[in-house]
C-alpha cells in the first residue's frame, strides 16, 4: 500500500503543469511532489489521440512506479480522451482536469464564453461532457478557439513576449466582438498568458482555470483515503523531463522560480 508519506505525482506534456504545482503547494503545502514534464514528445496538442493516449499511461505509470501515492494528470490534452483509460489501466488514484466552463457559464453576464485549448481539449469527451450539463440547460453559447503555437511558445519562456500578445490578439478578437465576457483558459499553459491577455484587453473578459479546483479535488481525494502528508514541515518539489534537462531548466525556472535541479526520467511505453 501507498502510505501518507509518499509522494503527489504530476504529469504534463510539459511546463504547463506548472500552473497547476503552484495551486497544489497553496492548498497542499505539506506534500512532496514529483513533477514529470513530457518534453521530448511536447506539444501534445500537434499528436493524434491514440499517441496522446500511450504517453499519457506512459507518464502516469513511471510516477506510479516511482512510489507516488496518487496522479493528476495537469494537461487537459492528456485528459481530454485517456483520463478514463488511464484510470482503468493503472491501480492508483488518478486526478484529472476539464476546463473550467461550469464557473465561466455561472459567471457570464452576456451569455457568450469561449474556451482557448487544443483542438484534442476542444474535441474531447469531457468538454462535451461540460458543455451539455451546464452550458446548454443555462442557454449560454460556448465559442471555441485555438491557436497552436500558443503551448511552444509558453514552453520557450515567451508567455509575456510581442509574439504572445499577437498572437492572443488575434485569436481572442473575435471572441471580444462576438460579445464573449468569460474566458476559460483550457489549457494548463495558459494561466502563464494571463498577464498577455489583460494587457492586450484589459478587463473584458473574466478569466478562469482549473488549477484551483483540481487542487481541492486532490485534497478531497487523499482525505477520503486518509492518505494526506501528517508531516509540519514544507513538501519538497522533484522535477524530472523526458527531454534534456540543460534544455529545459531555464522554462522550468522561469516559471518556478525555485525549482530544483530539472533531472532525466526514461519513461517506457506500458
Ligand atoms: C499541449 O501539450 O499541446 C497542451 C497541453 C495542455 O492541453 O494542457
Amino acid at each position: 500500500a501507498r502510505g501518507p508519506a509518499q509522494p503527489i505525482g504530476i504529469f504534463d506534456s510539459g511546463v504547463g503543469g506548472l500552473s497547476v504545482l503552484a495551486d497544489l503547494r497553496r492548498v497542499l503545502p505539506h506534500e512532496d511532489v514529483l513533477y514529470l514534464a513530457d518534453s521530448a514528445h511536447v506539444p501534445y496538442g500537434d499528436r493524434d489521440r491514440q499517441d496522446v493516449q500511450a504517453l499519457t499511461l506512459a507518464g502516469v505509470n513511471w510516477l506510479r512506479e516511482q512510489g507516488c501515492k496518487l496522479v493528476v494528470i495537469a494537461c487537459n490534452t492528456a485528459c481530454a480522451f485517456s483520463l478514463n483509460p488511464v484510470r482503468e489501466a493503472l491501480d492508483l488514484p488518478v486526478v484529472g482536469l476539464v476546463p473550467a466552463l461550469k464557473p465561466a457559464v455561472h459567471a457570464t453576464r452576456s451569455g457568450r464564453v469561449a474556451v482557448l485549448a487544443t483542438r484534442i481539449t476542444l474535441d474531447g469527451d469531457l468538454l462535451e461532457g461540460v458543455v451539455t450539463e451546464h452550458a446548454r440547460p443555462n442557454g449560454v453559447q460556448v465559442m471555441k478557439l485555438w491557436e497552436r503555437r500558443l503551448v511552444p511558445l509558453v514552453e520557450a519562456g515567451g508567455a509575456q513576449s510581442d509574439e504572445a500578445r499577437a498572437l492572443l490578439h488575434e485569436v481572442l478578437t473575435p471572441a471580444l466582438q462576438a460579445g464573449v465576457d468569460a474566458l476559460v483558459l483550457g489549457c494548463t499553459h495558459y494561466p502563464y498568458l494571463a498577464p498577455a491577455i489583460r494587457a492586450e484587453f484589459g478587463d473584458a473578459f473574466t478569466l478562469f482555470d482549473s488549477g484551483d479546483g483540481v487542487a481541492r479535488q486532490t485534497r478531497r481525494r487523499l482525505e477520503a483515503v486518509n492518505a494526506l502528508n501528517p508531516a509540519g514541515t514544507p513538501g519538497r518539489v522533484s522535477v524530472f523531463t523526458t527531454g534534456d534537462p540543460a534544455r529545459v531548466t531555464p522554462g522550468v525556472r522561469q516559471l518556478l522560480p525555485d525549482a530544483p535541479t530539472v533531472q532525466h526520467a526514461t519513461v517506457l511505453p506500458v
